[in-house]
């Protein structure tokens, strides 16, 4: 759940928009001095949502690159920096030294700042929470095409094939050829050296990287950190024994 599963998305950004919308306007209201119990108010929510945006964040980041990771510490500790200043304020605010509260909610706010760069690095430059497999389908002329005889598909093992620019999972259970998008949709691991399991009477593919589990049938997500499902393609055997997918 707190990597986003249920939504199908990545939790940790859309509860980070919230917290940091909260600390941001605390600093509106600071600035025009219209009602200082309207900014203690938004400061609470601010740090109350910032617990659950921080577990969110610490799960995805359990599930990251070496070098993302390292950015992702950063962007943790300048978030901590952030609410350490934020609480301090709040505190200074109730015992009535209104004005240090705010000093320290800027200096939390130029803290937050920082972090929130940091984390749009991590989104957009390092593509952590990105769908990895959302190109697949436009890197090969749309319609059927010829991949592979069923003959020289193994029974039960995934195998990996290559359609133009794309790496397919393939997979054979008798007559049946299930074709998923090889690179992993969290962070591209190859789901053919995968484990296949049964979740709910369903026949699934662990991924190796980081354990993501996707449905076979329709490459749906059954357990993170993958938030996006595998894309699954269509597939038919011509009448001589060929395996054919749809892009
Ligand atoms: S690459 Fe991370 S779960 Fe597949």
């Amino acid at each position: 759940m707190l990597h986003g599963v249920p939504i199908g998305h990545p939790l940790h950004p859309l509860l980070a928009t919230f917290t940091l919308g909260s600390l941001a306007g605390t600093a509106v209201l600071d600035l025009t001095s219209v009602d200082p119990r309207a900014a203690r108010v938004l400061l609470t929510t601010g740090l109350a949502a910032a617990l659950p945006t921080a577990a969110a964040g610490i799960t995805d980041w359990s599930s990251l690159h070496r070098e993302q990771q390292r950015v992702g510490f950063v962007h943790a500790v300048a978030n901590v920096t952030a609410l350490s200043l934020y609480t301090t304020s709040l505190l200074m605010r109730l015992t009535g030294r209104t004005r240090t509260g705010r000093t320290l909610s800027f200096l939390g706010l130029g803290a937050a700042s920082l972090a929130g760069y940091l984390g749009g690095h991590l989104a957009h430059r390092q593509a952590a929470g990105a769908n990895h497999a959302e190109s697949v389908t436009h890197l090969v002329p749309t319609g059927w095409h010829d991949l592979c005889t069923l003959r020289e598909l193994p029974h039960g093992r995934p195998v990996i094939r290559r359609l133009g620019y794309i790496d397919l999972f393939v997979l054979r259970l008798g007559e049946t050829v299930t074709i998923l998008a090889d690179g992993c949709s969290h962070l591209a691991g190859p789901l053919h050296q995968g484990r296949i399991a049964v979740e709910d009477g369903t026949p699934c593919i662990i991924c190796p990287w980081h354990g993501s589990v996707f449905r076979l049938t329709d490459g749906s997500v059954v357990h993170g950190p993958a938030t996006a499902p595998q894309p699954c393609l269509q597939t038919r055997l011509s009448e001589d024994g060929i395996v054919q997918v749809c892009v």
